[in-house]
């Protein structure tokens, strides 16, 4: 693989419940990412993936998988260069739905740079971004510090578009040039 081929980057929706406002965030990022050529973009729903609850009779590390549901997943996660997680915060934690399904994988995320996109009211979904971290460390992938938290992102809907301020523009630069060099000196790790 020539190192000057883009980079394979999954933009995951974490939310999965009727009339949520997570694909909308996953617009925005997803508009601004697709702008640089170093990306070949795709957009991942998990609402659509409808992983049910982790029901693999295996340990992931063993890459044997039981169920349909499950090689798609792995082969999505497996092609991707990196990641960008758009999260909700559900009491102050990520949803199940995004912890089920980095749970399901495990090789297929290794050595992998993972950015996060939170949002929620006050905190902007920090503290569920803080957590998806240590989770992603614990799978191996380099989770990036510059995530973008956006707080009362009900707000900066307008016509079913968002409407980011200056520090969510700027934060959007500095995250996807931090996955930019995270993922070509990883895939370059990864040979
Ligand atoms: C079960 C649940 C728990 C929530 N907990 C939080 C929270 O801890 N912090 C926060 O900022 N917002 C919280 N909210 C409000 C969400 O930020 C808001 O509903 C947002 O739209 C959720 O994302 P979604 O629409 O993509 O599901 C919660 C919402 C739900 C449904």
């Amino acid at each position: 693989m020539s190192q000057d081929a883009p980079l394979k980057i999954k933009i995951i929706t974490a939310s999965t419940r009727p009339g949520r406002i997570g694909p909308v965030v996953t617009d925005w990022i997803a508009g601004v990412a697709r702008e640089r050529a170093a990306f070949d973009i795709d957009v991942v729903d998990l609402a659509e993936l409808d992983l049910p609850l982790m029901n693999e009779p295996k340990h992931p590390s063993m890459q044997d998988y039981q169920h349909e549901h499950t090689k798609r997943w792995a082969a999505i996660a497996d092609e991707a260069d990196g990641f960008i997680f758009v999260t909700p915060e559900y009491d102050f934690f990520p949803p199940a739905s995004v912890v089920n399904a980095l749970q399901y994988l495990l090789l297929e995320w290794s050595k992998k740079p993972a950015a996060v996109v939170s949002y929620g009211g006050v905190s902007g979904g920090l503290r569920s971004m803080q957590v998806l971290r240590g989770l992603m460390g614990n799978l191996n992938m380099v989770a990036l510090s510059k995530s973008i938290p956006v707080p009362f992102v009900h707000r900066m809907v307008k016509d079913g578009v968002l409407e980011p301020n200056e520090a969510m523009i700027d934060g959007a630069k500095l995250m996807l040039d931090e996955l930019e060099s995270w993922g070509r000196g990883l895939r370059e790790m990864r040979g």
